[in-house]
């Protein structure tokens, strides 16, 4: 039976997530919660909800920058919304998603750039996609001294040679280049393994050769150790495409819109603002105000000289 709260713990009582945590969690069969955050409130929330880790995905080019797809985000921007999100975190795990370009090219430039994840934005670990060459890149990591997250299946990177937003793994060649992917990043010391869009009894299957790396689910059953998913696709402020993987826990995006909504009503019918969201100035300072901007010299000239004035 899970001993963890069913409610989020009062932060004071929650020391910071580590990886022999999380280890001990999978052993324990005790489900592990993962959510992305881009900016310093969604971190806060993700942190007020108790989640235990958080990404930093490379979703927020769609989510919160705009792009068609997660290719084109940058270091650069992962890298400030990275430190925005540690600002408002405490104790769940920070992972950083290396952006499409940053760490293919070679295991120097893989290692420099999650260095940039831990140093520059304070994330605790990295997540990078794909097996094949990425698993020399994770394992160059790691040998640096950095926690690796591994990621298998629908990898959106690398999206159009999969032929498209697909789930992976319906056949039984894929199913196996997909196990091969898992086990070889679990092999390198990956401590997690995120698996996306891949049938369930896939994953139920393998399962018990992941006896090491925790696996983090999304799109595949309930088999995984972990579930996480995309904080605009859960709470509904994202209006783009959403994935039959999610589930919808608010329609946020609604409820914002109706906001807005309502003040842009309230300042055309000129009943925002009211008295109460208002200063007042005394009496006294307000005439004494007034005499200032009658005198001559100021109104022939508004350039004069506030500060030598006396009032
Ligand atoms: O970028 C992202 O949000 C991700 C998760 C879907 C795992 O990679």
């Amino acid at each position: 039976m899970s001993t963890r709260p069913q409610e989020p713990a009062p932060e004071a009582d929650r020391a910071p997530v580590t990886l022999p945590q999380l280890a001990d969690m999978k052993l324990n069969a005790e489900p592990i919660v993962m959510v992305t955050a881009y900016d310093h409130p969604s971190a806060q929330v993700a942190e007020a909800a108790g989640v235990d880790i958080v990404l930093v995905g490379d979703s927020a080019a769609m989510t919160v920058l705009g792009y068609d797809s997660t290719v084109p985000v940058g270091m650069e921007e992962m890298l400030m919304l990275a430190a925005a999100v540690r600002r408002g975190l405490k104790t769940p795990l920070l992972v950083g998603d290396m952006p499409f370009g940053s760490y293919e090219g070679s295991n120097e430039q893989a290692v420099e750039n999650a260095q940039r994840f831990i140093k520059e934005a304070g994330c605790d670990a990295v997540k990078l996609e794909r097996g094949g060459a990425s698993v020399d890149r994770a394992r160059a990591i790691i040998r640096a001294g950095i926690p690796v997250m591994g990621h298998v299946g629908l990898t959106p990177q690398t999206a159009t040679a999969l032929g498209g937003f697909k789930a992976q793994g319906r056949t039984a060649n894929r199913a196996v280049e997909v196990a091969e992917d898992a086990l070889a990043l679990q092999a390198i010391g990956c401590f997690a393994v995120v698996f996306e869009a891949i049938p369930t009894e896939v994953t139920a299957t393998l399962m018990p050769r992941m006896d090491h790396s925790v696996v983090i689910g999304i799109g595949a059953g309930p088999a995984a150790d972990g579930q996480v998913l995309v904080f605009h696709d859960l709470l509904g402020i994202f209006g783009g495409h959403t994935p039959k993987f999610v589930k919808r826990y608010a329609e946020v995006r609604d409820e914002m819109v109706r906001g807005v909504g309502r003040y842009a009503a309230d300042v055309r019918s000129g009943s925002f603002p009211a008295p109460e969201h208002t200063y007042a100035i005394a009496p006294e300072e307000l005439e004494a105000f007034r005499r200032y901007l009658d005198q001559e010299s100021l109104t022939a000239e508004f350039g004069g000289d506030w500060s030598a004035t006396e009032i």
